[in-house]
């Protein structure tokens, strides 16, 4: 069922210095659904997350515990980070952890080719490092230490002092690629999304670029640079890589044409890194650069970043231990514009758990399979001469299909979820006033029964399709309910660019019971 059309999206790799919260979940399932979506279409698709496990983050973590760097992340990754897709419903076609061999050597190769085509020398450093970062930051983002920090200089980001570093270091000559940066986002607007990323990294490239210091000297925990072995690739070169290590770069050429470029998922604290650096140093190896790289915004407490060095953040399971893992998923990528900062509240997830999925989605196949059950012995009903209402209805589920794919091709899946659920809000209307009830009173308006009952099973199987990529766990349930497997096939075969062609569910086909899909909360305030 491949297109051999190619969608590699990612996550970025997160540090596995501490336990997952919520925005680390946020990015995971819209890689995810837009992943769920292109497989559906038939495009060949792959999806990679994984974990950035070198830097001084992780050092100071693991030394912390007791641990070294290598166990601390071992245990991380294996009792946090890989059961956080479990958690989320992911379905990775990958995970890359940065201490991988196959990573490593990679990486090294790498290094070495630029090195060899001229791009780095050795040099003098001294500047202020952010170890959350793991940056040296930029003057726009050194501000003055407020509290604790009085009289200290600290980073914008995480409000912590910054270090000054002194050292000599290898540099990535960054400033060559200034140019060539600005013609690439002239020529590609869409290579950094939203607009606001976009304009924001064009005005910083624009200021100039310094060379980027790109190994360490004062510590080990890191890929030896290849020709000098006292010193360790910077985490962020190091890290960046993974995008290209995990399709075969260096080691599987075949497999590297078939995925490469990528499609880039990014919170907008890392957009630098992807939009400036990490094209800069494909430009220096003469690899194609990514197809784009979209920054979406953070979930913020108390109008800040949700942080693990600031104890703010929620961990993922406290809201799918409650509303399960669907109802995370929906909420996150339908109540934030992605793209926007958004804010989460217990109260706004509840209510939009009762409103949008209980009594919204989960209400309207629940009525429907249970009149089919009641009026037609739970057998799909041939449909008669369709009316205005019925057609309108086609329409909506046509139109809905379409700009929802649209939207998801601008990754837009918040915009995806809208249309789709207008679906949702016609064909509830549309119960109520043909009063399905009522008609089965009248053996003379059998017929018409039929109709508006199969208009509403039919409908129901594209909710299904087109939600599939949203929420896998209440379609599939739906899609067993509806006694498609049967008739049309499994769910993650049905070709979601085809799904508002109407008529696809055969008549006849059989119903089974609806296993509830969204059930009554009893306490929603996570406590
Ligand atoms: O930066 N809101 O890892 P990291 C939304 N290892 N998303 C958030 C968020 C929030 N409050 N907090 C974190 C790193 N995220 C590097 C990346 S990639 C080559 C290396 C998400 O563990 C968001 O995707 O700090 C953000 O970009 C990422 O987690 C940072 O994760
Ligand atoms: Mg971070």
């Amino acid at each position: 069922m491949t297109s051999g059309r190619s969608f590699y999206i990612t996550t970025p790799i997160y540090y596995p210095s501490d336990v997952p919260h919520i925005g680390h979940g946020y990015t995971t399932v819209a890689a995810d659904t837009l992943a769920r979506w292109h497989r559906q279409a038939g495009d060949d698709t792959w999806m990679l997350t994984g974990t950035d496990e070198h830097g001084q983050k992780m050092m100071r973590a693991a030394a912390a515990n007791g641990l070294t760097p290598q166990q601390w992340a071992d245990k991380l990754v294996n009792e946090e980070w890989q059961p956080l897709l479990e958690t989320l419903d992911v379905a990775n076609d990958d995970f890359i952890r940065t201490t991988q061999p196959r990573h490593e050597a990679s990486v090294q190769r790498f290094l070495q080719d630029v090195y060899d085509r001229g791009h780095i020398y050795a040099g003098e450093y001294e500047a202020l490092y952010c170890v959350g970062c793991e940056e040296f930051k930029p003057a726009s983002e050194i501000v003055d230490g407020t509290g604790p920090f009085e009289g200290l200089k600290v980073c914008a980001i995480h409000s912590k002092p910054l270090e000054l570093l002194q050292e000599k270091n290898y540099f990535f000559k960054l400033s060559d690629f200034q140019e060539r940066l600005l013609q690439l986002y002239r020529d590609r607007p869409d290579f950094v999304q939203p607009e606001s990323a976009r304009n924001e990294v064009v005005a910083f490239v624009q200021q100039g670029l310094q060379d980027l210091s790109i190994s360490r000297s004062a510590f080990d925990w890191g890929i030896p640079v290849p020709w000098d072995e006292s010193h360790v690739i910077y985490v962020w070169f190091d890290a960046l890589l993974n995008y290209a290590t995990a399709v075969g770069y260096g080691a599987d050429d075949e497999n590297f044409a078939r995925r490469w470029p990528a499609r880039h998922i990014v919170g907008k604290d890392i957009l630098r890194f992807h939009a400036v650096i990490w094209p800069a140093m494909l430009m220096a190896a003469g690899i194609d650069v990514p197809h784009n790289v979209f920054a979406h915004g953070w979930l913020l407490v108390g109008g800040e970043k949700m942080s693990k060095s600031k104890l703010t953040g929620i961990a993922p399971h406290a809201i799918t231990d409650v509303f399960g893992s669907d109802a995370y998923r929906f909420y996150f990528l339908s109540a934030i514009a992605f793209g926007q900062d958004g804010s989460f509240s217990w109260e706004d997830l509840s209510a939009r758990y009762q409103a949008e999925l209980a009594n919204g989605f989960g209400n309207l196949a629940s009525r429907t399979i249970a009149m089919i059950g009641k009026y037609f012995g739970g057998s799909v009903p041939e449909p008669g001469e369709y009316t205005e209402s019925d057609l309108a209805i086609q329409k909506v589920v046509a139109d809905a299909a379409a700009s929802a794919d649209e939207a998801i091709d601008r990754f837009r899946i918040d915009e995806a979820i809208r249309s789709i659920w207008t679906i949702v809000d016609e064909l509830n209307g549309y119960i109520t006033v043909n009063e399905p009830w009522a008609l089965a009173k009248d053996d003379a308006q059998r017929e018409r029964l039929a109709t508006v009952l199969y208009t509403c099973a039919e409908a129901l199987r594209a909710l299904a399709v087109l939600l599939s990529p949203v929420m896998p766990q209440a379609t599939a349930k739906l899609w067993a309910a509806l006694g498609t497997e049967g008739s049309l096939g499994a769910l993650a075969d049905q070709p979601v660019r085809d799904t508002g062609r109407w008529g696809q569910l055969p008549a006849g086909t059989v119903t089974q019971a609806l296993q509830p899909l969204f059930p009554r909360i009893e306490q929603a305030d996570g406590s």
